[in-house]
């Protein structure tokens, strides 16, 4: 057998300090009515200024090694997925590397948004099948709730911080990724953006000031996006895995909107019973999502393993990442 991907461990943290929709009422024009209709959440985790989503990576990356007990020098690959780092340099993998001692791993940092996860997951798989690595960590971890726009309720009511960490390891006997949908389309790059701008040298040019310096989303046309792309494509996955909205056993998307997770599911076809959602608990915890609600669910028996997993996710870009994984019933 081709060498295999075996998901060995996976684990996540969040931000200690809960906003409920109630909490919000108190100084935006919304409800938590307004907020649970539209997207089913009732709160999220918001980290403190002296808090930071590399200190949450680090701590899912530590969870997710005691679950195995894995030496941390055995790792070959760091990958840290995140939409929008504490900072540019160093990459967050780095900071990740010397917090839990991997110092034989190589270390970069990928950026794909809220497909960030899966993006990383198919980057992981290349080295792995390649031969060129046996151990990787993938982190992915998001300090949105800084970067949003706190007097914008169609954003800042979304966005939750928190982190999840996997580790793959190559097998030689099993491959726990059945298939990887990676897609792009930089025409509907204005859908979600977040602008960081330097200054120019003072000689040349005067710095203009940065008028948006937060998360701007077009929230309609990124629905429509998700609505039209995501079905076809994940129909394909099943389709080339020999699966069908039957036979998979959950289905697992990101942590966007509850409203747009039961429309995919439904256009899907997909029971109700298979979706995996703690969105209601969390919010949108960017590429971390996924994992977090993964992790929650079966550890609070809501998810039966053995199971085979359909993943979607999709974000600023607009990127998406949809595959489709089993998990073995003692991870
Ligand atoms: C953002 C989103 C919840 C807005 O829901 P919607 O049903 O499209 O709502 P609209 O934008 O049409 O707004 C309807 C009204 O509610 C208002 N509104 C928006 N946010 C509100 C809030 N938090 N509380 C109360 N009212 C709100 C709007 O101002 C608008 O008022 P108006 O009719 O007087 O102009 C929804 O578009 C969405 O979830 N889109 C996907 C976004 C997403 O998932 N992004 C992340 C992907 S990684």
């Amino acid at each position: 057998m081709a060498i295999g991907v075996k998901i060995c461990s996976f684990d996540f943290e969040v931000a200690k300090t809960t906003l409920t929709n109630k909490d919000l009422e108190k100084f935006l024009d919304t409800t938590d009515e307004w907020i649970t209709k539209r997207t089913g959440i009732k709160k999220r985790q918001i980290l403190k200024d002296n808090e930071t989503s590399v200190d949450l990576g680090i701590s899912a990356a530590k969870k997710a090694i005691e679950r195995i007990n894995f030496n941390p020098l055995d790792f070959d690959l760091i990958i840290s997925a995140s939409s929008a780092p504490e900072e540019i340099y160093p990459s967050t993998s780095c900071v990740i590397q010397d917090a839990i001692q991997a110092k034989n791993a190589a270390c970069f940092d990928l950026k794909a948004a809220c497909a960030g996860l899966i993006y990383s997951l198919n980057v992981a798989r290349a080295f792995i099948k390649s031969g060129i690595y046996k151990n990787i960590l993938i982190v992915a971890t998001d300090s949105t709730s800084k970067h949003t726009d706190w007097s914008d309720r169609s954003t800042c009511v979304l966005f939750s911080d928190g982190a999840g960490a996997i580790i793959l390891k190559a097998d030689e006997n099993d491959d726990d990724i059945l298939d990887i949908d990676l897609m792009a389309d930089g025409s509907c790059k204005d859908y979600i953006t977040l602008t960081v701008k330097g200054k120019p040298c003072p000689i040349v040019d005067k710095a203009k000031e940065n008028k948006k310096p937060f998360i701007q989303m077009k929230g309609k046309e990124v629905y429509r996006f998700v609505m039209n792309e995501m079905p076809p494509r994940l129909e394909k996955l099943l389709k080339d895995c020999n699966l069908t909205p039957e036979t998979i056993d959950y289905f697992l998307p990101h942590q966007s909107n509850q409203r747009m997770i039961d429309a995919l599911a439904e256009k899907l076809n997909i029971d109700n019973s298979k979706i995996i959602s703690t969105i209601e608990d969390h919010g949108n915890m960017s590429a971390a999502s996924v994992i977090v609600a993964l992790r929650e669910s079966i550890d609070k028996k809501n998810l039966k393993l053995p199971a085979k997993i359909l993943i979607s996710t999709f974000g600023a870009g607009m990127s998406a990442g949809n595959a489709i994984i089993k998990l073995d019933e003692n991870i």
